[in-house]
């Protein structure tokens, strides 16, 4: 599988995954673009990779995903440089500082801020981008959720640790594999597709014993490490997955069985 060329942008590029992504897109030949608030932890991501490899293709551009003016810049400045975008990874994660309370300590205010900062983000970059397909005539969506948009929280994981399953996620990444099918539907003839990703739990260096109960929900490894992600990733930008459309594929060892 190739990505020869294509433009591909990645939200939150800068992140614990984003960055894996950015690496994997360069690393099948395409462009890869990181798109990040945070543009200083962009530019490390990007250095970083490129001393690992002087030939990868990376670029780097500042977006927050809650503003349309930050969406549209972002998109003229890929278009002036690359006069094409290929696809984009919606995989962003806004939170505010309250987010991850238990479900009986959330606040109103702070459930409705976390949801618009994360679905409501992840729906407005579609929509720019969706725009911008629409004139260009082609496209290709990713977005990313979770096993937990897939099945209910499995809240006796984190017995005896600090996490849990906030209640904002579940909302959010259950409405991102809905939000997905939605568009899938509405751009029917349009020769752009849209799929999300419904990732298992990776390897962050969590509690000891979050990790063995983990394990002990899945078939083989538990927790996943950025890598093992790729495969599926790349699978769905390029031009193999050409009729993979509206679907919402699940890579988590098994983990929602
Ligand atoms: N890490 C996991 O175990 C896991 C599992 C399943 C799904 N996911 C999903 O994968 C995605 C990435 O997660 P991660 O663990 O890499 O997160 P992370 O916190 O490591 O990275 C998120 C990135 O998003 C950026 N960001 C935050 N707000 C933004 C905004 N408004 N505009 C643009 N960028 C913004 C941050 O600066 C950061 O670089 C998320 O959608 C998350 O829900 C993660």
């Amino acid at each position: 599988m190739n990505l020869k060329n294509k433009v591909v942008i990645v939200t939150g590029g800068a992140g614990l995954l984003g960055k894996s992504f950015i690496e994997a897109i360069a690393d099948h030949d395409g462009i890869a673009i990181i798109a990040d608030i945070n543009s200083e932890a962009g530019v490390k991501v990007k250095d970083e990779l490129l001393r690992k490899n002087k030939n990868y293709k990376i670029d780097n551009v500042n977006l927050d995903i809650v503003s349309k003016t930050s969406i549209n810049k972002m998109i003229n400045e890929v278009i002036n440089k690359y006069n094409k975008i290929d696809a984009i990874i919606n995989n962003a994660y806004p939170r505010n500082k309250n987010y991850g309370r238990d479900f009986l300590d959330v606040e109103y205010e702070d459930f409705c801020e976390n949801v618009n900062l994360h679905l409501g983000g992840y729906f407005l970059v579609c929509q720019q981008l969706i725009k911008f397909f629409l004139k260009q005539e082609y496209g290709n969506i990713i977005n990313i959720s979770s096993i937990y948009g897939v099945v209910a929280p499995r809240f006796e994981l984190y017995n005896g640790t600090k996490m849990t399953t906030p209640v904002e996620y579940a909302a959010i990444k259950s409405a991102i594999i809905h939000l997905t099918k939605y568009m899938a539907k509405y751009l029917k003839d349009k020769n752009i597709r849209i799929n999300s990703l419904s990732l298992g739990g990776i390897f962050d260096n969590q509690p000891q014993s979050f990790l063995e109960a983990y394990k002990k929900n899945c078939l083989n490894k538990g927790m996943l490490n950025e890598k093992d992600i790729i495969g599926t990733l790349i699978f769905l930008l390029s031009d193999k997955s050409q009729y993979v459309n509206g679907q919402n594929i699940v890579v988590d060892d098994g983990f929602t069985l």
